[in-house]
């Protein structure tokens, strides 16, 4: 796992979007995109550069983490919407190139099964973007997660309903299912980046990149993959033990050697 650590957040969305735009410029991928407020300096990014005819899109497909259950198709929390919103429906990847689970579905086992299925069709993922919870959460993988899970419905803990109760108007409620990838499924990926900022990251960013490989903080499992990078501010920097070690691993990092 390679620990990036930088002054801020804008270069943080910046670095997430470099990684990206070397992957699509080298040739037609899949992306597995995340929602959530942390990747979304990245998109913007992405989006000016696509603007600007730096990147496109256009033969890439994108595969989302997690979709809440039970909100009404086109629910502007639904997470299907959200990433239409803010990312793929602002660059020219085709519409129907973005794969969602589908919380809607009667047969939510059976909308797992087939989300895996479409996965691999599309797949394999290129570059993943990952946030993470506050209390270690990957997708929507809770602590407790099998480390060998595959798509799947999921119970929200009270403090990630809280978490993303700012999304929500006042009078919704936040829903208590979700379908997510599973941890196994995320793993596939050729290169997982994970981006956190801020303090109320810190202990999560700390257990997952150094502490035990366990259920227990579900983002531990990036320990496991061959090619994990964990960006951070500052800020979700400040509880690594040590910070000092990959400041000077980046500093002496080889020019040729891309993240
Ligand atoms: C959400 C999402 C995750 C996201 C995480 C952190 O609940 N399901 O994919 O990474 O929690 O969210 P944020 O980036 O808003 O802090």
């Amino acid at each position: 796992m390679e620990i990036v650590i930088l002054p801020d957040a804008d270069r943080v969305a910046r670095t997430l979007a470099d990684v990206i735009t070397a992957r699509v410029q080298s040739g037609p991928c899949t992306l597995g995109l995340a929602t959530g407020s942390s990747p979304l300096g990245a998109y913007q990014e992405l989006i000016r550069r696509y603007r600007a005819g730096e990147v496109s899109f256009r033969d890439c497909w994108a595969v989302l983490l997690d979709e809440y259950v039970g909100l009404a198709p086109g629910h502007e929390q639904s997470y299907a919407r959200v990433i239409r919103d803010e990312f793929t429906g602002q660059v020219d990847l085709p519409p129907d190139h973005v794969l969602v689970p589908d919380g809607s579905a009667q047969d939510l086992p059976a909308a797992a099964a087939e989300f895996e299925r479409r996965r691999h069709e599309v797949g394999p993922v290129a570059v993943q973007v990952l946030g993470i919870g506050a209390n270690g959460h990957l997708g929507f993988n809770e602590p407790g997660s099998s480390l060998g899970s595959r798509t799947r419905i999921k119970t929200l803990t009270e403090q990630t309903r809280a978490d993303n109760a700012r999304f929500f108007g006042a009078d919704e409620t936040v829903p208590v299912h979700v379908l997510t990838q599973g941890l196994a499924t995320i793993l596939e990926a050729e290169h997982l980046v994970l981006v956190a900022t801020g303090t109320g990251k810190a202990d999560a960013v700390a257990a997952a990149a150094e502490g035990p490989l366990t259920a227990s903080c579900p983002a531990s499992v990036l320990q496991l993959h061959p090619h994990a990078t964990v960006v951070v501010d500052e800020a979700a920097a400040g509880s690594l033990a040590h910070a000092d070690r990959y400041r000077r691993q980046l500093a002496l990092k080889p020019d040729w050697q891309p993240l």
